[in-house]
């Protein structure tokens, strides 16, 4: 008989199964608000030093693990961690975030682009996860993530983060094809990647389509939807155990069709109510978060209640305490702290 009682609660309520209180993690929970990670900065300054050598990448990840006993524990990485695999080269520039030396912008480079192969270009991946796996043993989750093709396709096409994405756009609105293209390549290569991960021990996978909600709803239609769709169908059939998630940021607009994305969660931000949010997903669909990052720079007993009233709207079925988005580098250590322990002393 298995023992569920050795599977991790996260896990289980990823899977829709009884537990006794929501498990909890946040995105970025090992970054800049820690201490012990800007400590760690200095001595490995280049982002992709510490993202791709294993032992300092483990080191990360594990630092929130030791400081909080998070439910999940996500591998230290970037969602364009995979483009010089596939040909795109790139790096993560300090307060920046992902420059693209030659951006994606003809068909000959379109043409030039190679499907992804992670042994060969990520063997650091199977380093990091695995030693994440044995170090948290059953105590704890282990999440992988990547980036999903509209937000690849963004970065790749764009060369940097944009604010009005125009670039991409204008490729969107001009030359669809083109673009279509680039998409279909981006969703091949991240479903080998997602595969990738949780054969070397991610427990459950969360895509970013973090630039997804710059789409107007027809356009989110067109050019995300059908991409997530088919990274999620993909994987689905030869891993069907393992639990997916979807985060877009700005999606209150976008939840319904995110619902048709076959993703097994959706992580909500905080412009939607939660329980409005599980409203329009409906009964069949798990949901993550989604408490405003911002909450964790006020006082402890606003913290708490607005911890209470997440998870009081989001119900008892498959929810996963989390921020709507990433958390922001001043917060106080102490509220982090503050906001597991919150957690995990809930009970349904
Ligand atoms: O959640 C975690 O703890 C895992 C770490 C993680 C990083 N990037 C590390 C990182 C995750 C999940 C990501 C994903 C990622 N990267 C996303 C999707 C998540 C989201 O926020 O929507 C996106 C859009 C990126 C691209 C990217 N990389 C950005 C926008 C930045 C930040 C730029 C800045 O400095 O503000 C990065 C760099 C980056 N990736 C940092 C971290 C901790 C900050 C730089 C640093 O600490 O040195």
């Amino acid at each position: 008989m298995v023992d569920t009682t050795s599977t991790p609660i996260l896990l289980r309520a990823a899977r829709g199964e009884t537990v006794d209180r929501p498990p909890v993690w946040m995105m970025r929970q090992a970054g800049r608000y820690m201490k012990a990670y800007r400590d760690l900065r200095d001595r490995y300054p280049s982002f992709r030093d510490r993202s791709e050598i294993p032992e300092v990448a483990v080191e990360v990840s594990l630092q929130p693990w030791r400081a909080f006993r998070p439910d999940g524990v996500i591998l230290f990485s970037d969602i364009v961690t995979p483009m010089p695999g596939m040909g795109i080269e790139m790096d993560i520039a300090e307060g920046k975030g992902p420059i693209i030396h030659d951006p994606i912008r003809t068909q000959a480079q379109i043409d030039a682009l190679h499907p992804l192969e992670p042994e060969a270009s990520l063997p650091f991946i199977r380093t990091i996860l695995e030693t994440l796996r044995q170090e948290v043993g059953n105590e704890s989750t282990v999440l992988g993530f990547v980036g999903a093709p509209w937000t690849l396709a963004a970065y790749a096409v764009e060369g940097k983060g944009s604010k009005d994405y125009s670039i991409i756009k204008g490729m969107a609105f001009s030359d669809p094809s083109l673009l279509h293209q680039l998409l279909s390549q981006f969703a091949e290569a991240i479903a080998t990647y997602v595969r990738y991960q949780i054969d070397c021990g991610a427990q459950v996978v969360q895509m970013f389509d973090s630039w997804a909600g710059q789409l107007s709803p027809q356009d989110y239609h067109m050019f995300a939807l059908p991409y997530q769709q088919q990274v999620f169908n993909a994987v689905r059939q030869t891993h069907p155990d393992t639990p997916l998630i979807l985060l877009v940021t700005g999606s209150a607009g976008l939840l319904k069709q995110m619902a048709s994305s076959g993703a097994d969660l959706i992580s909500v931000d905080w412009t939607v109510d939660m329980a409005d949010a599980r409203a329009v997903l409906g009964p069949n669909i798990g949901v993550q978060g989604n408490m405003d990052p911002g909450v964790l720079f006020g006082s402890q007993d606003f913290i708490r209640d607005r911890i209470h009233d997440t998870i009081r709207k989001a119900g008892t079925h498959q929810h996963i305490m989390n921020l709507g988005h990433g958390i922001l580098p001043n917060t106080p250590e102490e509220n982090a702290a503050f906001f597991f322990k919150t957690v995990q002393d809930y009970r349904y």
